[in-house]
C-alpha cells in the first residue's frame, strides 16, 4: 500500500544530501507496505522551484537516480527551512511508471506538489470540471486531480492561505485519503491531511516540548468552493460515530487558541505509519479523519471543518514505545522468517500482565468495564480479513463453549455487501494486526452506526480501528514488517482464546477446562521452540514441494484454521496453488483430486475428530495419496502408516492451532526462498490495505 513521508525541518540547518537522505530513508522504512515505484520533492537548489525525482520500481533505484542528478540539486548546499515529501506507490489507477509515480505536480511550473494514499472514488467527476477549466492531464491517476484542484483554487482565491486552500479541496473528494502537500507559492510550508488512510505526525525539538496536546481549531463554515459536489456533508458517513451509553468528549467549538511549539528550531516528520518515524523522535500525534494539519513559521495547527459530530477538541502528543531495534532485520536475512522466529517471544507479549498463571486470573484491561454488557449481548460477531480472518475461525469453537453464546465469523467483504443485520445487542470483534484494512473498518463502522458494541482486536497502537472501537484488545505482539502475517495470527488468536477464559470465569462447570487452557498458554512458549526446532525438516520438506504446481491441507476441527491459514501463506508467499480443505468435506469434491501425484498435507491431532480425520486420511491413501502428515509427537498409530510426518507436542486441543501453524509458515517460507520469490514483499500485496 503507497506510503507517504514528508520532512520539515525550521530554523533547523540541513544540507541537501541529509534531506534527501532523510526522505530515502524514511521510504526504506515504508518499503514493507508493498510498492512498485517511488519519489520526492524537494526544492531547486536555487529555493525557487521545486525539483520531482521519480523511479518506477525500488527505492534503490529512486536513490541511484537522486545521486545521478547530485549536481543538479546541490547536495552541500545547507538551508534552514525546507519542506520536503516522498511517497512510495502501489498502482491503483494506471501502470507502475515514472509519470503515474508520486509526488504529481498540478502544472508543469509544480506550483503544488502532492503524494496521496488511498483512492478518489469521484475522480472522473473533479477531471471533467477541471478539464473544463482547461487543465491538461499527464498521468493516469485519481490523484491528479487533487493537486490540479488545489492550483484551480489558487487561482481563484489568491488570498487563501495554504491550509485553507487544502481544506477547500478535501471537501470536494470522495473515497479514502491521506494527502501531503507541498507548493513553491508557499515555501517551508506543509499541509496534510487524512480521511480513511492513515496518517501521523512526529515532532523533534531540541528541548522538551512545552505542550503535551494541540487544540483543533474549527474552521468557518465551508469554503464558497464547492463546484463539484452539490452536498458538502456527502463524507459525513467518515466522521467518527457517537453511542449514547459510550460517551465521547463533547465538541466545544470553535474558540480555541492555537498555542505555537515555544522551541523555534522543530523538525516534523509526516509518515503513513510510525516506523518511518520512530528513529528521528518518539513524539508523535495520530491525526483523525477530516483534520487538517498545517505547519507555517514553524507551527503545526490542525484545524477540522465544522460539520457536527463529536470530536475530542484536541490531539495528544502520544510517546512512541516501539525501539528501532523492533523494526531492523537482526540476525534474520528476511523480516519474515525473524517474525516467525519471534513468535516464543511475542506470545508471552501478548499474555503479559494479563494472564496470571498462579491464581488462574485472567484481566484484559481494555475491555473490562464492558464485560457485563458483553455477557448480556445476543451474539458475538468476530469480523475480519485474510489471516486476521483466519484467526477467528481458528477460536470461534472455544468462543462458543466457553461463552455459550452463538459466534458469527465474517469475512469483512463479504459482511458488508450482505449488508447484514446487525443489532444494538451484538458485540462486534475487529480483528486487523494493522488496524487500518479499508473493509473492517468499514464494516466497524457500519456496525456502530446501527449501535453494536464494538471491540477491536488490533496489533497497532493508534491505529483506525483502534481508535474508533469503544474498547478493545491490544495483542502487543510487536510490529510486524514482512507482507505475510505470522506472529500476529499466533496473538490475535491468543488475545480471542483470553477474552473466552474472561468470559467464562465465573463458570463453575467450566473451571477444569479453563485451568487445562490456562496451562496450556503456560508451556506455549517453550513448545513454540521445540516446534520451530522442525525448521531443517520442513526445509527438506519444502525442497519436495517447491516445483509442484499445487498443495492441498486437510483438516478439521480446531485445526481447520490451520489448514486455511497454511494455504494462504502458501500461496501469497509462493504463488503456488493451494487450497485448505475442510476434511469432512472430502467425499463431497474434493476426493477428486486425489491421486498419487497430488501433493497433500495432513493435519491429524489426537484430539475430539481424530478418528474422523484417520478416516480421512484412509480416504485420501486409499486412492494413493501420500500425504505429509502433521501430527502429535509420538502418535505411533499415524506413525505407523510410514508417510512423511513433522511430529508436533500436544497442548490442549483449542490451543492446538497455534503449534500446528508453524510448520506451515516456516513451509511456505522455505518454498519462497528456494523458489527465489520476494518473501516480505510477495508480488501484488501489500501490508496494510487501506483501499475497498
Ligand atoms: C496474509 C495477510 C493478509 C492480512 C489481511 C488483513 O498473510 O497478511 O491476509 O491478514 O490483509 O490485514 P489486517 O490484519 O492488517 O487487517
Amino acid at each position: 500500500m503507497c506510503g507517504i513521508f514528508a520532512y520539515l525541518n525550521y530554523l533547523t540547518p540541513k544540507k541537501r544530501a541529509e534531506i534527501l537522505e532523510l526522505l530515502v530513508n524514511g521510504l526504506k522504512r515504508l518499503e514493507y507496505r508493498g510498492y512498485d515505484s517511488a519519489g520526492v520533492a524537494v526544492d531547486t537548489a536555487d529555493d525557487k522551484d521545486i525539483a520531482i525525482i521519480k523511479k518506477a520500481g525500488k527505492v534503490a533505484l529512486l536513490e541511484e537516480e537522486i545521486k545521478n542528478r547530485s549536481s543538479e540539486l546541490n547536495m552541500d548546499g545547507s538551508t534552514d527551512i525546507h519542506c520536503g515529501i516522498a511517497h512510495t506507490r502501489w498502482a491503483t489507477h494506471g501502470v507502475p511508471n515514472e509519470v503515474n509515480c508520486h509526488p504529481l505536480r498540478s502544472d508543469p511550473h509544480n506550483g503544488f506538489v502532492l503524494v496521496h494514499n488511498g483512492i478518489i472514488t469521484n475522480y472522473k467527476e473533479v477531471k471533467v470540471f477541471l478539464e473544463k477549466k482547461g487543465y491538461k492531464f499527464e498521468s493516469e491517476t485519481d490523484t491528479e486531480v487533487i493537486v490540479k484542484l488545489i492550483h484551480h483554487f489558487y487561482q481563484k482565491h489568491p488570498s487563501y492561505s495554504f491550509r485553507e486552500l487544502v481544506e477547500s479541496v478535501v471537501q470536494q473528494l470522495e473515497g479514502a485519503f491521506a494527502l501531503c502537500f507541498k507548493s513553491k507559492f508557499f515555501p517551508g510550508e506543509c499541509v496534510a491531511t487524512r480521511r480513511g488512510s492513515p496518517l501521523l505526525v512526529g515532532i523533534k525539538t531540541a528541548t522538551r516540548l512545552a505542550t503535551d496536546h494541540i487544540p483543533i481549531l474549527y474552521s468557518k463554515e465551508d469554503h464558497p468552493t464547492s463546484p463539484i459536489n452539490k452536498d458538502a456533508d456527502s463524507n459525513s458517513e467518515h466522521r467518527p460515530y457517537g453511542r449514547a451509553d459510550y460517551p465521547t468528549l463533547p465538541r466545544t467549538g470553535s474558540t480555541s487558541e492555537f498555542e505555537p511549539l515555544e522551541d523555534k528550531q522543530v523538525e516534523y516528520f509526516f509518515a503513513s505509519d510510525a516506523s518511518a518515524i520512530i528513529e528521528h523522535t518518539n513524539r508523535v500525534i495520530y491525526f483523525e479523519d477530516d483534520d487538517v494539519a498545517a505547519v507555517k513559521n514553524g507551527s503545526l495547527s490542525i484545524h477540522r471543518i465544522r460539520r457536527g459530530g463529536d470530536d475530542p477538541h484536541k490531539r495528544e502528543i502520544t510517546t512512541l514505545k516501539m525501539e528501532l531495534q523492533q523494526i531492523m532485520k537482526g540476525n534474520y536475512d528476511f523480516f519474515m522468517q525473524k517474525e516467525i522466529f519471534e513468535q516464543p517471544d511475542s506470545v508471552i507479549n501478548t499474555m503479559r500482565g494479563r494472564v496470571n498463571f498462579e491464581t488462574g486470573n485472567v484481566v484484559l484491561g481494555g475491555i473490562k468495564d464492558y464485560i457485563p454488557e458483553i455477557k448480556r449481548c445476543r451474539r458475538l460477531m468476530l469480523i475480519g480479513c485474510g489471516t486476521s480472518y483466519h484467526s477467528a475461525i481458528a477460536t470461534r469453537q472455544l468462543l462458543e463453549e466457553l461463552t455459550e453464546l452463538p459466534v458469527m465469523v465474517e469475512l469483512a467483504s463479504d459482511f458488508l455487501d450482505r449488508t447484514t443485520p446487525v443489532f444494538r445487542d451484538d458485540v462486534c470483534f475487529f480483528i486487523s494486526q494493522s488496524g487500518e484494512t479499508a473493509d473492517t473498518l468499514m464494516a466497524l463502522r457500519y456496525c456502530k452506526e446501527r449501535g453494536a458494541l464494538i471491540v477491536g482486536i488490533t496489533n497497532t497502537v493508534g491505529s483506525s480501528i483502534c481508535r474508533e472501537s469503544h474498547c478493545g484488545v491490544h495483542i502487543n505482539a510487536g510490529p510486524e514488517i514482512g507482507v505475510a502475517s505470522t506472529k500476529a495470527y499466533t496473538s490475535q488468536f491468543i488475545s480471542l482464546v483470553m477474552f473466552a477464559l474472561v468470559m467464562s470465569e465465573d463458570r463453575l462447570s467450566l473451571r477444569k477446562r479453563r485451568e487445562d487452557i490456562i496451562n496450556g498458554l503456560r508451556n506455549l512458549q517453550d513448545q513454540i521452540r521445540q516446534v520451530l526446532k522442525l525448521d531443517d525438516k520442513v526445509k527438506v520438506l519444502a525442497g519436495d514441494l517447491y516445483k509442484k504446481k499445487s498443495l492441498l491441507i486437510m483438516g478439521r476441527g480446531f485445526n481447520f484454521a490451520t489448514c486455511l491459514e497454511g494455504a494462504l501463506k502458501v500461496k501469497e508467499l509462493t504463488y503456488m496453488h493451494s487450497e485448505g480443505i475442510m476434511a469432512g468435506e472430502l467425499k463431497h469434491g474434493p476426493l477428486a483430486l486425489i491421486d498419487e501425484a497430488m501433493p497433500v498435507m495432513m493435519i491429524i491431532m489426537r484430539d475430539p475428530v481424530y478418528v474422523k480425520c484417520m478416516n480421512a486420511l484412509q480416504q485420501v491413501t486409499a486412492r494413493d495419496g501420500k500425504p505429509i502428515i502433521i501430527c502429535e509427537e509420538g502418535d505411533k498409530e499415524t506413525l505407523a502408516y510410514g508417510y512423511k510426518t513433522l511430529e508436533i507436542p500436544k497442548t490442549v486441543d483449542c490451543l492446538q492451532g497455534i503449534l500446528t501453524v508453524i510448520p506451515m509458515q516456516l513451509l511456505s517460507f522455505h518454498i519462497a526462498v528456494l523458489k527465489g520469490c520476494n518473501v516480505d514483499c510477495p508480488r501484488n500485496l501489500a501490508k496494510s490495505v487501506t483501499v475497498e
